[in-house]
């Protein structure tokens, strides 16, 4: 029977990250602090890296009318992609704070950011490895968005 698996990283801390991924997640952690999250309170931030070394964060920005308001993932995407659209990107970090205060372990992204990052990826021509982690704790670090989007759909569906 066919399987599909993949490998992923996972480290008790961010003591064991990369400089780079270090600093990605601090960028996004920090970001939540910007979050408009008035709905939900549940704060996600963003960080995407370009390989000039430039990091551009996003947050979630919600709305009264509550489809219409956007995730932290794709609003740094947006942003980092009309800043820099001729840089390839690096990585993309996430972290969140919900009402609670608790945040201690990653949060994965939603499947329309998965969809997104997925054609990022697509667009990058290179993979985007993705570093997940709460304010503290457990960090899980995925090797390239697609892992995150088995079979995904993309623009090779319509060619
Ligand atoms: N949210 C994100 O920003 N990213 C995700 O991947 C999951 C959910 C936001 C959307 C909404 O503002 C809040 O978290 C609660 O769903």
């Amino acid at each position: 029977m066919p399987t599909y698996q993949f490998t992923y990283h996972e480290h008790v801390n961010d003591k064991a990250l990369s400089g780079d991924h270090f600093h990605l997640l601090t960028a996004a952690r920090n970001a939540t602090e910007s979050a408009y999250a008035p709905y939900s309170g549940f704060r996600v931030g963003a960080a995407v890296m370009m390989n000039n070394g430039e990091v551009i964060t996003g947050f979630n920005i919600e709305n009264a009318s509550y489809p219409v308001g956007i995730c932290a993932e794709r609003a740094a995407l947006a942003s980092a992609i009309s800043q820099f659209p001729e840089e390839g990107i690096r990585a993309l970090a996430i972290s969140y704070m919900p009402p609670s205060g608790e945040s201690s372990k990653p949060a994965f992204p939603c499947g329309m950011c998965r969809q997104f990052i997925s054609e990022c990826e697509d667009r990058n021509q290179a993979k985007i490895p993705i570093i997940l982690g709460g304010q503290q704790g457990k960090i899980i670090v995925i090797e390239t968005a697609k892992d995150l989007l088995p079979f995904s759909f993309g623009g090779k569906d319509l060619a």
